[in-house]
């Protein structure tokens, strides 16, 4: 399935030690892009960065001055993913003001943090591509998910303008708004909201997705190949949803 579009390019991905961001790691690798993973588990992003001869860097994105440092120990920056991310349940109610705010650190301020020390590199090297992992959670009002729904519509925000100020700058900025895609993250939440009765939950969940599945990593990454790559040289200041006809019926 590999093209080897991305032969020569510098990728960082941002939570690329799980999930969503490690399948985008191993297909940005499988295309032939030197991948950088960015991630605040460090046991899990140097296993896997052995696995794919790449580099692992951990650090926080949450915190300024780490990201900064990670972003200058890399010689080029041409393609960043931004996919580190952390989960919240529960309504406005449920919603502590701390709650909020760790929230926004991670989801809002990690991704603005990566833009914002990578969009320099890029402007000097003549462009790069930007792609954020947003959510359905971007689009419609998902039930529970206040603080979470909060993050994923700036995500989405924050792309549009990123796209329509760096258009000039040959830097193209999208994201893409997945379901649920079985990932640790799923599986995390299942064990501890719902222990002894994960399976049950688990066919909940996948029954909620209209064609009746969970996503998988890979299929957002083979969504990210592309986006990344010259094939999709038109595209930017879009939102690609990608979520089993979640917000085509509902
Ligand atoms: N899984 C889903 O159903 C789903 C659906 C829509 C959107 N998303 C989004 O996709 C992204 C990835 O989700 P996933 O399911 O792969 O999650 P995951 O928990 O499997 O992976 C997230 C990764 O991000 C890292 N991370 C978390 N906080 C970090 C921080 N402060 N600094 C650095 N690294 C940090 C974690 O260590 C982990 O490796 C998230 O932004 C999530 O909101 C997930």
């Amino acid at each position: 399935m590999s093209q080897e579009r991305l032969k020569n390019k510098m990728a960082v991905v941002t939570g690329g030690a799980s999930g969503i961001g490690e399948a985008i790691a191993r297909r940005f690798v499988a295309e032939g892009a030197e991948v950088v993973l960015f991630d605040r588990n460090q046991e899990a992003g140097e296993r896997i960065a052995g696995e794919l001869s790449c580099r692992a860097v951990t650090v926080e994105v949450h915190k300024t001055d780490a990201v900064r440092e990670a972003v200058e120990s890399l010689e080029r920056v041409d393609i960043l993913v931004n996919s580190a991310g952390i989960a919240h349940i529960g309504n406005l109610e449920a919603t502590t003001p701390e709650d909020l705010d760790r929230l926004y650190a991670v989801n809002v301020k990690g991704v603005y943090h990566a833009m914002y020390f990578a969009i320099p590199r890029m402007v000097a090297q003549g462009g790069g591509v930007i792609l954020n992992i947003a959510s359905v959670a971007s689009r419609i009002g998902l039930a529970d998910r206040f603080a979470y729904s909060m993050t994923k519509g700036a995500v989405l925000t924050m792309t549009l303008s990123v796209a329509r100020d760096y258009i000039s700058r040959n830097i193209r900025c999208n994201c893409i708004c997945p379901a649920r895609v079985h990932t640790p993250f799923v599986d995390g939440y299942l064990a501890e909201k719902f222990p002894g009765r994960e399976e049950e939950m688990f066919r909940l969940l996948s029954s909620w997705q209209p064609i009746g599945r969970m996503g998988k990593p890979v299929e957002i990454a083979a969504l990210a190949a592309f986006l990344c790559s010259e094939e999709a040289s038109f595209i930017t200041g879009s939102a690609y949803d990608i979520d089993g006809g979640v917000t085509l019926l509902r």
